[in-house]
């Protein structure tokens, strides 16, 4: 270990205490998100005494102090999940509008952070560390951050990529033992598997691939296995990735750009996954702006999408983000990725969903929105929709086709309300 980067380290590192001590009344706070939430300092946060304080995160994963004490702050994150829908409940927190390619910029065009707060594995021989667990925005924002903090953490994985960050450009450090946050894949159940199945029909050998986030994505992932030479450029690495990749299935040989290597911006799953990614020249962290960007993904042939949705009406247009008005989750990179696959040489882009919500009570394929939801992907740029029905093409398909081919992949008990209101609302 170089001695002089060993001595500017130990000169920059500080308590989690004296980091919060800092933070100043009206400052922005921008922290990792998912997996790459600084655990440590959030611990901290809900000391925090100065007022005004905006924090941005994303997807923050645990229970922490200041979700719960009165400690000054507001929150923005561009995509949701558990905590975020709590806080956004007690008025506490907003949503930012923006797809997944360009998260960073739309922020910064408002706005700069006070502070940025990462999470990485420990220096190298070269006085450089990693942004661990992903940068679909975290390198933008740390360099335009006035002050960056990096929470080391020697349980974090050492990721490869576009994610090495100088000693030089680090103002402080804190140490951090904390367990990496980890997400469980959900259980797939019978309908999953289904609908993993009538997907994996549509997905062809040597296809570069990419999976969102959410259950049915996990159980396409489990019919791939007899597939040969799938490529990964996506946005989220996910342990489904991990394990095609160990079992021969992904290979990534057949991809025009970063050929032989798994892309994708974030890294989030269980222990295994983070012990796969960690010093894995064959996966590789790219920024959100690259990852996403839908001329970057064009240029894979034969890139597919697979993403799933809350709720699609008749004409195509999905909504994947709100139940109602209520923000669930983000536009995350569903339109990037959507959008990017259909550019792309013999490219498809798949809308998976089960037919029905609640127990059966509700059909997912719909007259019209529910009153004030949010359309996440427009109908113009909408592909191909999977149901445990079976599979609706809509790409280039009038309405009057649509109506048709969505009503066919309709739970049955649907089927004749979902016409009747076609014809009502005139909508073929
Ligand atoms: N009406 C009312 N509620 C509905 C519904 C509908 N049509 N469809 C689903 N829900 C409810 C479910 O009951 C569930 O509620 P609960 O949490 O109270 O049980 C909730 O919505 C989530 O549904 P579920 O099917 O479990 O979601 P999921 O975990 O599989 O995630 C999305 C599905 C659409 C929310 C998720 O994929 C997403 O956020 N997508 C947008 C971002 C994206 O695709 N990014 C691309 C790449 S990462």
């Amino acid at each position: 270990m170089n001695e002089s980067n060993l001595a500017e380290y130990k000169s920059k590192l500080r308590t989690p205490e004296q980091i919060i001590d800092m933070i100043e009344d009206g400052w922005y706070i921008n922290a990792g998100q998912a997996a790459g939430g600084p655990v440590t300092l959030f611990d901290a946060l809900g000391k925090n005494k100065a007022k005004d304080v905006t924090l941005q995160a994303s997807l923050i994963t645990g229970d922490f102090p200041f979700c719960h004490d009165d400690c000054g702050l507001w929150h923005e994150a561009w995509f949701f999940g558990p905590a975020e829908r709590a806080w956004h409940k007690q008025h506490l927190s907003t949503f930012t509008p923006a797809h997944l390619s360009q998260c960073a910029n739309r922020v910064l065009t408002r706005t700069k952070p006070s502070m940025f707060w990462g999470v990485s594995a420990p220096m190298d021989n070269h006085g450089n560390f990693n942004i661990a667990y992903g940068i679909a925005y975290e390198m933008d924002m740390l360099e335009e951050a006035d002050i960056v903090v990096l929470e080391v953490n020697e349980n974090a994985p050492h990721t490869i990529g576009e994610n090495t960050v100088s000693i030089r450009d680090v103002d402080f450090f804190v140490e951090s033992a904390h367990e990496p946050l980890t997400t469980n894949a959900v259980p797939t159940t019978e309908l999953d598997d289904i609908i993993g199945r009538n997907v994996a029909s549509l997905v062809e050998d040597r296809s570069v691939i990419q999976l969102g986030i959410g259950g049915i994505p996990n159980a396409v992932a489990e019919h791939f296995t007899d597939k040969k030479d799938l490529g990964v450029h996506t946005e989220m690495i996910t342990d489904s990735m991990a394990s095609l990749y160990e079992a021969g299935v992904i290979t990534n040989r057949n991809k025009q750009i970063y050929r032989n290597v798994m892309v994708g911006t974030f890294v989030f799953g269980s222990k295994e996954l983070y012990q796969f990614v960690d010093n894995n020249p064959t996966v590789q962290l790219i920024r959100g702006s690259r990852s996403n960007d839908p001329f970057v993904i064009a240029q894979n042939d034969n890139m597919v999408s697979i993403n799933t949705c809350i709720q699609i009406d008749l004409s195509g247009q999905v909504c994947s983000e709100e139940i109602g008005t209520k923000q669930y989750s983000g536009t995350g990179g569903q339109f990037d990725t959507a959008y990017g696959a259909q550019r792309s040489r013999g490219g498809k882009s798949i809308i998976a969903l089960h037919s029905t919500a609640k127990n059966d009570a509700i059909s997912t394929i719909v007259p019209f929105h529910d009153r004030g939801a949010v359309v996440s992907l427009g109908r113009n740029d909408v592909d191909y929709v999977v149901t445990e029905y079976g599979v609706a093409q809509l790409r280039g398909r009038t309405v009057s086709q649509r109506v048709e081919a969505l009503i066919a992949i309709a739970h049955p008990n649907f089927r004749d309300a979902l016409s009747r209101q076609a014809d009502e609302f005139e909508i073929w």
